[in-house]
């Protein structure tokens, strides 16, 4: 059965107090949108469309980036949940199966859970995620008598009796598409916020004698985003299953709490990462592979054998092939470092090839940017770049070749050739006994003075 997502991301979020739309805030490297869109993406969906508002620009641009082929419609006034599924409606026209609908503040429900209430789409024609709430607060409460689902009831609305109730409402819903459609257009706002409740279609589809029903998930699947406070505590939950997980599928974590996943790392079995290690997105660590304490790695992939740190950052398009070793104080930044590459201490590589077994001296610099534009530096196998070598780019140093240390390397270096780019070394006898004097001469002076 084909399913379509809607994406409610509309609201400004006032409680974020920020100029940034609620949904755009990050957790582990990412907005909390794209955990709801990837999370929705499990499912296959053939459209997905996102319900924006409040900095609409801004979070459509955010949609595409995660899905090129999302519709994004705008929702231009926020009249409540229902009323921004409405929106959606012309985007869906014609979609056949069933519409899933999630939150864009809400990023930890599970694929497995979404899968869940699909399967109870077969016996009830909407299907409610609700969850046990520890504390209930200002959830919508659900009115049910096991899995069948009477109606929703928001707590501005409730009774004493029903804000008693602890099942409350995920804000998940799932039903046929041409169904839900149906419903949203009947609803109403005549209600304690005056706003069009997308909850009201459950009473809607029993009042058309349709079943509705609840499926339950974990509490911390459900939890939704309002406050600074809660995006920090979104992310420490976050971060807690990353880590988990990383020990559970054979990651060693020496310190886990101290190192820290985004939403896409990748990790393989074996590979070990010492303290105090944070993952930026896009990261691939392969099996095997070392990451040692205090590193910051972005957009770079590490391969088998390979070995980073302490003290090192790879920023994007940084590509280690296996055996590769980069050491303390080290930044590599869009460069290739072909199999067995040494860069041990203090250097920066950036726009660069570096060819397989190529030794990187102390302090070596790819000088790459020109003050206007950026420019390669090619670098070929077993060459040996001394200490302190300035390569400015666009240059090249062929196979095998050498740079003397200190060098300023400006023209390409021949295969197997050294090239010397510094002041020939001149030295003076006993020209420092006489220069030590006279300091020593100025100092005793100037003490008397
Ligand atoms: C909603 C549910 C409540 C549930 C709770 C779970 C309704 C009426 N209530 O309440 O039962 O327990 O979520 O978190 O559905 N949004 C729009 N346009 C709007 C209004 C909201 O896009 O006009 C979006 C928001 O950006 C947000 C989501 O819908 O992503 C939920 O809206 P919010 O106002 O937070 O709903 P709650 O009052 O929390
Ligand atoms: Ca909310």
């Amino acid at each position: 059965m084909p399913v379509s997502l809607v994406i409610l991301a509309a609201g400004q979020g006032t409680r974020m107090n920020s100029d940034l739309p609620k949904v755009l805030h990050k957790v582990a490297g990412a907005p909390m949108l794209h955990h709801a869109m990837q999370a929705g993406a499990s499912l296959a969906p053939e459209r997905v469309v996102v319900v924006a508002g409040h900095g609409a620009e801004a979070v459509s641009k955010a949609a595409r980036a995660w899905d090129e082929a999302c519709t994004v419609v705008v929702q231009a006034e926020q009249l409540g949940t229902g009323h921004a599924v409405a929106q959606a409606r012309t985007a869906l026209e014609g979609a056949a199966g069933d519409c899933v609908v999630l939150y864009g503040d809400t990023p930890f429900i599970r694929p497995e859970t979404l899968e869940a209430m699909l399967e109870a789409r077969a016996r009830h024609a909407v299907v409610v995620l609700g969850f046990e709430a520890r504390d209930p607060g200002r959830y919508g409460r659900l009115i049910a008598q096991g899995e069948a689902l009477e109606r929703i009831v928001e707590f501005k609305d409730a009774t004493e009796a029903e804000r008693a109730i602890t099942l409350c409402n995920s804000g998940v819903i799932c039903a046929g598409t041409e169904t839900l459609f149906s419903l949203v257009a009947a609803l109403g706002n005549d209600n304690a916020a005056g706003e069009y409740y997308l909850t009201d279609i459950v009473e809607l589809a029993r009042k058309r004698g349709l079943s509705a029903g609840v499926v339950t998930c974990p509490e911390a699947e459900t939890m939704g985003v309002n406050t600074r406070a809660q995006l920090a505590e979104a992310e420490a939950a976050f971060q807690a299953r990353a880590r988990a997980e990383a020990l559970d599928i054979g990651v060693t974590l020496t310190a886990p709490e101290t190192v820290f996943f985004a939403l896409d790392t990748h990790i393989g079995r074996d590979a070990i990462i010492g303290p105090h290690v944070v993952f930026g997105p896009g990261v691939t660590i392969e099996s095997g592979a070392e990451i040692k304490a205090y590193c910051h790695l972005e957009g770079c992939h590490v391969s088998r054998g390979a070995d980073v740190g302490p003290f090192a950052r790879l920023r994007p398009g940084a590509e280690l092939a296996e055996f590769v070793h980069v050491g303390n104080f080290v930044e590599i930044k869009n460069a290739i470092l072909d199999e067995g590459v040494k860069v041990g201490h203090l250097s920066y590589i950036g726009d660069a090839n570096v060819g397989e077994a190529t030794n990187i001296g102390a302090g070596t610099v790819t000088c790459n940017y020109d003050g206007v534009m950026k420019h390669r530096t090619r670098i070929g196998k077993r060459a040996f770049i001394g200490s302190d070598t300035m390569l400015v780019a666009p240059v090249s140093v062929g196979d095998e070749a050498m740079t003397g240390s200190g060098s300023t390397i400006t023209e390409d270096v021949p295969a197997g050739a050294v090239a010397l780019g510094r002041a020939k070394q001149v030295n003076k006898p006993g020209l420092a006994v006489k220069l030590f004097e006279r300091l020593r001469a100025i100092k005793a002076a100037k003490g008397k003075a």
